[in-house]
């Protein structure tokens, strides 16, 4: 819903959640981090602790997306995604081009956030399987829940989730801060952006201003 002049883009709840998962994440590279650099510190039970949040997190969002069905506003079309990509050649190869406006989220968005529900899915479901094998308040660990080369796979696996966030959490953080996504910020923190910044960035056919 909008008042006049503004245009509700993240409703609260979504600003907790955004808000959640990134001290989460935060939290999880920290703990898991420091260690690795010098800094000793009994890092293992805040970082299951925040997978844990995390996890809660992701699988609530999972379940708001489907009930207020917006799936559609993250979902890469093809028709949409030829019109990115020829417009960025053409910004590539010299040529003159008019941008196509997106609807609520761009397609680089769109990109990221698959991007980073793939690297937290890895590394949640291979942080479950490594909290198998130490002892939590839950249950007494079990070293032989899977193989010593399926263990190998695993480590890698949460090893990898872990170094590719890190490297997309620094783009995506470096375009929350630039000057012309500031709106994106404000929004994320206020919830609204101005009726002239989406009327200048947004498709309003592909993004309802109504429809949250
Ligand atoms: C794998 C299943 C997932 C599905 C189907 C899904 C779907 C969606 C959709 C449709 C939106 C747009 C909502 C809107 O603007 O009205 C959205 C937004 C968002 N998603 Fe996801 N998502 C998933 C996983 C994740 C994960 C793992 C994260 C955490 C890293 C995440 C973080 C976000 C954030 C921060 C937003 C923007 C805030 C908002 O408006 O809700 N998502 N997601
Ligand atoms: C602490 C630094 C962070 C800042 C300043 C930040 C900022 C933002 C902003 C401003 C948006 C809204 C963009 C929009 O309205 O379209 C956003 C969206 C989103 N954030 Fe963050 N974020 C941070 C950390 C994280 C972390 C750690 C994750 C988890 C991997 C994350 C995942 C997402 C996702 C999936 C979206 C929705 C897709 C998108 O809009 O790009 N953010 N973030």
């Amino acid at each position: 819903m909008s008042e006049s002049g503004r245009v509700v883009r993240h409703k609260l709840s979504h600003r907790v959640f955004h808000w959640i998962t990134a001290v989460c994440v935060l939290v999880l590279l920290t703990t898991s981090l420091l260690p690795i650099l010098g800094i000793k510190f009994n890092w293992l039970m805040p970082h299951w602790i925040a997978g844990l949040v995390l996890i809660a997190a992701v699988l609530w969002h999972i379940v708001a997306i489907v009930a207020a069905r917006s799936l559609g506003y993250m979902w890469a079309g093809v028709r949409e995604s030829m019109a990115s990509a020829s417009f960025v050649l053409a910004i590539v190869t010299g040529k003159s081009a008019h941008s196509v406006k997106p609807g609520k989220y761009s397609l680089a968005q769109k990109i990221f956030h698959l991007a980073a529900s793939v690297v937290v899915l890895v590394a949640a479901a291979t942080g479950i399987i490594m909290m198998i094998g130490i002892d939590t308040p839950f249950w007494d660990r079990d070293p032989y829940f899977v193989t010593e080369q399926t263990r190998g796979i695993v480590f890698v696996a949460h090893g990898m989730a872990t170094l590719i966030s890190i490297t997309m959490i620094i783009v995506h953080v470096y375009f929350a801060l630039r000057p012309e996504k500031r709106y994106f910020l404000r929004s994320m923190i206020s919830g609204w952006i101005t009726r002239r910044e989406y009327e200048d960035n947004h498709d309003p056919k592909l993004w309802n201003e109504d429809k949250q």
